[in-house]
């Protein structure tokens, strides 16, 4: 029995209990010892959405959200998002150390190595609508990656599953870009493995033909920071959604699809779809007065505030906001960025948010800035998705290797009606 327990006394029947106390948790199934009569199903404990449930242990990324701390690995997001490369941290959130310079060289050649967009995947995009909404295209498009490489049903084998999440990591860009411009009506490009992973997205995007395409270097820079600061997130709603589904031995391109279903939303990644909408919405500065006392009644939320973890500035707010103004020199500045300080400014000193603890969140800004780089709102959760692909995967993975994981199941409480017997529909 470890030192720290916690002592449990049943007032029903007088009985105590001691739990073991393991990294500040208790065991769900140690509950389950306690019972009244010996074919009782035991105690279990409620905890709808999660609120104070540790699903998993996980070495990957440590939020103190009281503080406004991210870190991956140990490394914190500004030191990473100001230094590292994306593939450099994305290297690192899969294997947990920093690669030197021959293992990056190995890992980008591993990636950039994956095979095109398979063809039947690029008729699929073809087959959408020009106004289809993008995430759902997203969620499609990954179903059908899983439908092009069956073999990627073996994930069992360790190297299959690398070889896998490295061709997620190259094909989920491609298919993000061909979504773009099938919705623009213009011809899929091919990527160029000699690009930076930023640069060969925008390549894609935005390149006139198969020719070469060399990137604005400062919007290279701000998409690459863009995508360390989505990385991951620990257990949030779609990568809880990554494991679960993983945990029923699916391929990663679906347990990814249903992953990028659960981002699409607006309480999650499709927040900053829905700030873009609020702020055409407010129209102009003068009526954000209006707009907050409206947020304050109730009618509807400030969309980009608050979060279930921070209860402090998000980090990857802080340093998306100084990327703008570096992206803005390049695109002009987008006139929407002063509606959003304002916003944010009169959010921050009034009373309802700072007691609810309610701050701008990573999505708060980030499409102000994809919207000035030339894209519609409609894309910008699959750009969320873009950088947010290694950190799905290396949970996945991370769940996979876990001895503790089995099938995700929970349990219910059940208040529905006691047994019954059918009644005929004639004397209903
Ligand atoms: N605007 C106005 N009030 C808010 C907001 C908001 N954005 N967020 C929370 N509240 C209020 C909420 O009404 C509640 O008030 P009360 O105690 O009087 O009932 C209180 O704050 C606590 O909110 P909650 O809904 O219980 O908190 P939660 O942890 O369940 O929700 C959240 C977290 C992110 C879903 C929520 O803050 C929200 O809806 N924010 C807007 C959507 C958004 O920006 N989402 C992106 C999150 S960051 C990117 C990502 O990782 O997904």
């Amino acid at each position: 029995m470890p030192s720290e327990t916690l002592t449990i006394t049943d007032n029903r029947n007088g009985k105590t209990y001691e739990l073991p106390i393991i990294h500040e948790t208790i065991k769900a199934t140690d509950l389950r010892q306690i019972k009244t009569d010996p074919a009782e199903f035991g105690l279990m404990p409620y905890d709808p959405s999660y609120m104070n449930t540790a699903s998993c242990k996980s070495r990957i990324t440590f939020i103190d959200g009281d503080k406004g701390i991210l870190e991956y690995r140990g490394y914190p997001i500004d030191q990473l998002a100001e230094k590292a490369s994306f593939l450099e941290t994305a290297y690192m959130i899969w294997y947990g150390e920093l690669p030197n310079a021959a293992e990056l060289a190995d890992w980008t050649a591993q990636v950039n190595g994956q095979p095109l967009c398979p063809e039947g995947v690029k008729r699929v995009i073809s087959a959408f609508d020009r106004d289809a909404h993008p995430m759902g295209m997203l969620v499609s498009m990954l179903g059908a990656l899983s439908a092009a490489y069956p073999d990627a049903k073996n994930i069992g084998d360790a190297k299959n599953r690398l070889r896998h999440a490295q061709r997620l990591l190259w094909q989920v860009p491609a298919v993000s870009a061909y979504i773009h411009r099938h919705r623009q009506g213009l011809p899929f490009i091919d990527p160029d493995p000699k690009l930076s992973y930023a640069g060969n997205f925008l390549r894609m995007l935005f390149g006139k033909d198969n020719g070469p395409y060399t990137p604005d270097p400062v919007l290279e820079e701000a998409l690459d920071i863009l995508f360390i600061l989505h990385a991951d997130h620990e257990q949030n709603c779609s990568t809880s959604t990554m494991r679960l589904v993983g945990s029923s031995q699916a391929d990663p391109y679906a347990s990814m699809a249903a992953a990028a279903a659960a981002l699409y939303g607006p309480l999650h990644g499709g927040a900053n779809e829905a700030v873009l909408k609020m702020l055409d919405e407010i129209g102009s500065t003068e009526n954000i007065p209006g707009f907050i006392a409206k947020v304050k009644a109730g009618e509807g939320r400030l969309m980009g505030f608050g979060h279930r973890v921070y209860k402090n500035y998000d980090p990857r707010a802080k340093i998306i906001k100084k990327a703008a103004d570096q992206v803005f020199e390049v695109t002009g500045k987008n006139p929407k960025i002063d509606m959003a300080v304002m916003l944010e400014k009169i959010a921050l000193e009034d009373a309802y948010f700072i007691k609810r603890k309610l701050y701008p969140n990573v999505d708060f800004y980030s499409g102000i800035i994809y919207q000035a780089m030339g894209f519609p709102p409609e894309m910008f959760t699959v750009l969320f998705a873009v950088g947010r692909a290694i950190g799905w995967l290396a949970q996945w993975e991370e769940m996979l290797c876990d001895s503790d994981q089995k099938i995700g199941r929970p349990r219910q409480i059940f208040l529905g009606p006691e047994r019954r017997d059918y009644v005929p529909l004639e004397k209903r």
